[in-house]
């Protein structure tokens, strides 16, 4: 991607459905034979890898991806195998092995492999279903589970919090018999709404929101129809853009109580956001970023899927800002390449200190995953002439139609192959 940068973004954005809550819902539709259709589902390189999987395991799918209505209906099933060639597109792929495990008895998921963000391991997944009763074991790279019999409800105490981890569980326990309690759950918008299609489809599950679930299993579920709820981390990615470069952005239909602590933060380095009926505005009144320090954090805490994009905002703070990287131990990957475009940030450990200059200079960066490539655009649009940016298929994974989306408020976005 070409980015011709110093323009304030000034405009309107559409936020779309939330990424990482379609992505759970799609594999909570294996839980009953009826359909599961889904509206707001986000067009998104992510959400065609896990549809792709859901046809190979035998599921009618549907998508409109123009008004991303969406229509699951797993009838039968014809394999409960995750393969790799499916997995390794996306660790998120393990989101099936709950919902399969639990209504076919049997699934076999490929682990998934390695990951530019971090060890980001899968163990607390599988010893979380080892206490539901599942009989696991790894082969050949694979997770081969089953439960003739199927699951049985217990406390699971997670000792950490997972975000998949916890919708696993939560769905494998749905159907399983008795009473499963779900402590140290983790509390992230998108569990709750997960929730709520799960008890919409005839779940029993109450603590919704809490750290402790609790889910009374039953026999089947049967099919809704179910919002997408907008996606929170597009929503803060726009935010920053519109304040990193001194623009006006009104991102629409958002949802700003799923990012109280992000805004919290915003406000204190000097941008202003108004909510408005139709969603919120953000411009940046005082024209100068005043540093303020971040620890990331599981949900309420500040999200670590912003943490790149706010390291750029912080390139261009009148001071010096700490940002420390609480959730994954390798997402910094970004600053090696904010620092070829001008950027004053050091590393130590597992906190990054960002000295504020006065203007970024565009160059030619490499993009490493999907949140740290939005960040590279982020500072391709201040810094003053041409960035390139290398490997940019990471951002399709999580913004729909993004150069659409900036060029559309004044931005200067074009992407061309080699
Ligand atoms: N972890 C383990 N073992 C496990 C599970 C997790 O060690 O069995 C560790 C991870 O390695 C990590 C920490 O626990 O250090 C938390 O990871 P978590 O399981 O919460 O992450 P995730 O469920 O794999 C989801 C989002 C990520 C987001 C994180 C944290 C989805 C599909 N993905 O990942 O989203 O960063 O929660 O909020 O919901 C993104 O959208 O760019 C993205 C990476």
């Amino acid at each position: 991607m070409r980015i011709l940068g110093r323009v304030p973004l000034v405009g309107e954005i559409e936020v779309g459905g939330a990424k990482n809550l379609a992505l759970p819902a799609i594999a909570a539709s294996i839980l009953t034979d009826e359909k599961v259709m889904l509206s707001n589902v986000p067009n998104l390189t992510d959400i065609s890898s896990l549809l792709d999987l859901m046809t190979h395991l035998g599921s009618d799918v549907n998508f409109d991806s123009e008004k991303h209505l969406l229509e699951l209906s797993t009838k039968a099933i014809k394999s409960t195998i995750a393969p790799y060639d499916f997995v390794r597109k996306m660790r998120a792929s393990i989101l099936v092995l709950g919902p399969l495990v639990t209504r076919f008895r049997k699934a076999s998921v490929s682990l998934p492999g390695g990951c530019s963000i971090g060890a980001r391991g899968v163990d607390i997944h599988i010893s979380a279903l080892r206490h539901l009763g599942a009989d696991i074991s790894i082969e050949n790279g694979y997770i081969n589970a089953s439960a003739p019999n199927g699951l049985i409800g217990c406390d699971i105490t997670f000792p950490i919090t997972t975000v998949t981890g916890t919708e696993n569980v939560l769905m494998a326990a749905v159907l399983g018999k008795g009473t499963t309690r779900l402590i140290n759950a983790a509390m992230e918008p998108e569990i709750v709404a997960l929730c709520e299609l799960l008890n919409e489809m005839g779940a029993e599950i109450s603590g919704v929101g809490t750290p402790i679930i609790i889910v009374e299993g039953v026999d089947s579920l049967h099919g809704t129809k179910f919002e997408i709820m907008p996606d929170r981390i597009e929503t803060g990615t726009y935010a920053i853009a519109a304040a990193a470069t001194d623009g006006k952005l009104l991102l629409k239909n958002c949802k700003c109580e799923h990012l109280s602590s992000f805004f919290e933060i915003l406000s204190l380095t000097g941008v202003s956001y108004e909510k408005t009926a139709e969603g919120v505005l953000v411009y940046n009144r005082n024209k100068k970023i005043h540093p303020v320090d971040i620890q990331t954090a599981p949900y309420p805490g500040f999200p670590t899927d912003l943490q790149a994009q706010y390291t750029v905002l912080m390139s261009m703070c009148n001071g010096t800002a700490s940002i420390s990287e609480n959730i994954f131990e390798n997402r910094f990957m970004h600053i090696p390449e904010l620092s070829r475009m001008g950027a004053n940030i050091s590393i130590h450990g597992k906190t990054a200190v960002v000295t504020g200059v006065s203007k970024l200079k565009g160059a030619q960066v490499m993009a490493t995953d999907l949140r740290a490539s939005v960040s590279l655009v982020i500072a391709g649009l201040i810094a003053e002439g041409e960035t390139i940016i290398n490997r940019l298929y990471h951002i399709d994974r999580g913004y729909e139609n993004i150069e659409a989306k900036l060029n559309g408020c004044g931005a200067s976005l074009e992407r061309f192959s080699v």
